[in-house]
């Protein structure tokens, strides 16, 4: 089963994608932590896309795309996976249509406000990948992980002047993406306001009911 979470960001896909990857067993390949990888290890990619995402823009289609078929094709994704933040804009939506079949569209509705008040207290763990918050999901101890016991730091597109442009973006390039999925018969809304723990049940009640 192929699931593409949609939403804009901060709306919690990266949080309740881990909490489904848990439980389903299906792998969750979030194209932000790949690029991100990419600029950790100072690879060419990631020397081509970092001021991309410290700006809030978007990475070129082609080079998305290309990324996600061929981390798609890796044994793990036999049985499927959790498409967080890809496709984002119609033509990646067209592209991968030609090597894989979507089998629902889960939409994360939020209100700006909420986005600005969770990315803006957003804090992460580069090497365990986990995400807090400072206020709706700190860790046990402050700007520490509780896994790897590494400091937390805040993304650079989490500063303010990134915040407001990812959200332009997100609505001329990625929010067209909803209709087009509607049109497919592809799309469920979750309700991505409440708390962590509610919105997980309310997307593994949608996932099961299909
Ligand atoms: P990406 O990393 O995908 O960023 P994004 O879509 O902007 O999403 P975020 O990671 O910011 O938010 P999220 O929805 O995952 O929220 P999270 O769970 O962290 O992409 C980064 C960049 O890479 C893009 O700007 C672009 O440059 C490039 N890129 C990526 N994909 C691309 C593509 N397909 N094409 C082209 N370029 C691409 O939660 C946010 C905060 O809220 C956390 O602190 C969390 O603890 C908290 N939180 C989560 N859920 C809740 C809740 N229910 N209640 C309270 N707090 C909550």
């Amino acid at each position: 089963m192929n699931i593409i979470f949609l939403g804009p960001p901060g709306a919690g896909k990266g949080t309740i994608a881990k909490k489904i990857e848990e439980q389903m067993g299906l792998p969750q390949i979030s194209t932000g932590d790949l690029f991100r990888k990419h600029i950790a290890e100072e690879t060419k990619l990631g020397k081509e896309v970092k001021s991309i995402l410290s700006s809030g823009e978007l990475v070129p289609d082609s080079i998305t795309t290309a990324m996600v078929k061929e981390r798609l094709a890796e044994e793990d994704c036999a049985q499927g996976a959790i498409l967080d933040g890809y496709p984002r804009t119609i033509q990646q939506a067209k592209d991968l249509a030609e090597f894989a079949t979507v089998d629902v569209v889960l939409n994360f509705t939020i209100r700006k406000e909420s986005v600005i008040k969770r990315l803006s207290g957003r804090r992460v763990a580069k090497g365990s990948g986990k995400i807090y918050h400072l206020i709706y999901n700190p860790p046990k101890q402050e700007g520490v992980c509780d896994i790897s016991g590494e400091p937390l730091i805040q993304r650079e597109d989490d500063k303010e002047e990134a915040i407001l442009n990812r959200l332009e973006v997100y609505k001329a390039q990625t929010e067209p993406l909803i209709a087009f999925y509607k049109e497919e018969g592809l799309l469920r809304d979750i309700n991505a306001e409440p708390a962590i723990e509610q919105v997980v049940e309310e997307t593994l009640g949608t996932l099961k009911s299909l």
